[in-house]
């Protein structure tokens, strides 16, 4: 008998096939024998933070996630902390957007604001932000656009400059979400250059042009007004490609590599873990909860056991980190 794990081999005893449910037949045996374990440690729990006081607004798209104002946001991290999470990303609305994105990289902004106040409430709670133009854009795109064409060199610029800020105002991690060429190494130059050299860099690697962002883009106000991402985000349809994405970060500079969408790039995370074995993120995206939150509501699936699914075969595929708007409800069901 010739098998790929044990090699040849003679089978013993009378048994002329494996009993592999015996290690099935208890919860304790399958604790015992599990593979994968989910763990708080793991995730990152997104935030939406908006102008004014005593906002809680809730997202239509994205049942149980708020566009919440600084004041809620802090409740809100204590919560998260007080779960055991120990991380947050914030994406920000500004109050006005324009066509060069201004109230990104304005040291005053939202997401800077927002920034400041956690760090003086709870230090001890991780502070990533979001590095993007997309939501402080009256266009929508992620960079500064010149006819038809979304400028790469140009934009970059800006995107150090907002990340600059992000650090300088106390975030811990700054995670650049755009998929512009070279954008690693204009973030990394800046911070060092500031003296930020300790400030880590989680980059959107491999990002797909994904319809699965849509709920987002209501949440974050950041639907491009013409138009689409393709010109930078990745064609789905490719895989070596998100290799040689991943390893031009990682020269760059970057700390830690996301994978984006997550739940039908599970190949792609465990291809991008097994070939550069860095810390690795997976973004269960929003049109991934908003599927099976709809799914939950309507009785057709049992949506806890679905979302723990889900979020173990992220962890399954190979990643360290996942970003996903079920972090809070996940840490209450683990042990
Ligand atoms: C861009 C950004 C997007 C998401 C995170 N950062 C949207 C986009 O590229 O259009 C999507 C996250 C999600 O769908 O949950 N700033």
């Amino acid at each position: 008998m010739t098998s790929p794990f044990l090699g040849t081999y003679e089978r013993t005893g009378t048994e002329l096939f494996k009993r592999l449910r015996r290690l099935r037949m208890t919860e304790t045996f399958r604790s015992m024998v599990r593979e994968t374990e989910l763990s708080r440690n793991d995730f990152i729990y997104p935030l939406f933070v908006v102008p004014g006081e005593k906002i809680r607004h809730e997202v239509k798209s994205m049942p149980g996630v708020f566009q919440l104002s600084v004041d809620q946001l802090v409740l809100e991290c204590v919560e998260v902390k007080n779960l055991g999470i120990p991380a947050v990303i914030l994406f920000g609305i500004p109050k006005e957007k324009d066509d060069v994105g201004s109230g990104a990289y304005d040291e005053h902004g939202i997401v800077q604001t927002a920034v400041r106040a956690i760090k003086k409430e709870i230090p001890e709670l991780v502070g990533i932000t979001d590095v993007c133009l997309c939501e402080y854009t009256s266009h929508g795109h992620c960079g500064i656009v010149r006819g038809n064409e979304i400028l790469n060199d140009e934009s970059i610029e800006l995107l150090a400059k907002e990340a600059l800020t992000h650090a300088q105002a106390g975030a811990d991690i700054v995670a650049p979400s755009d998929m512009f060429d070279g954008r690693i190494q204009a973030i990394r130059r800046t911070l060092d250059e500031n003296n930020l050299r300790n400030t880590p860099i989680m980059s959107y690697a491999a990002k797909y042009a994904s319809g699965f962002y849509g709920p987002f883009r209501d949440a974050a106000e950041s639907t491009p007004k013409f138009g689409d991402r393709r010109s930078h985000q990745m064609d789905p349809a490719n895989s070596n490609e998100a290799l040689r994405e991943v390893e031009e970060d990682i020269l760059e500079g970057a700390d830690i590599v996301m994978v984006k969408p997550a739940l039908s790039y599970l190949d792609i995370i465990r291809r991008v873990k097994d070939r550069f074995g860095m810390p690795t993120a997976a973004y269960n995206v929003s049109g991934e909860y908003s599927m099976i939150k709809a799914a939950g509501r309507n009785g057709w699936i049992d949506e806890q056991r679905v979302m723990m699914e889900t979020l173990t075969s992220m962890k399954r595929a190979g990643a360290d980190l996942i970003l996903t708007y079920f972090a809070k409800e996940a840490a209450r069901l683990l042990p």
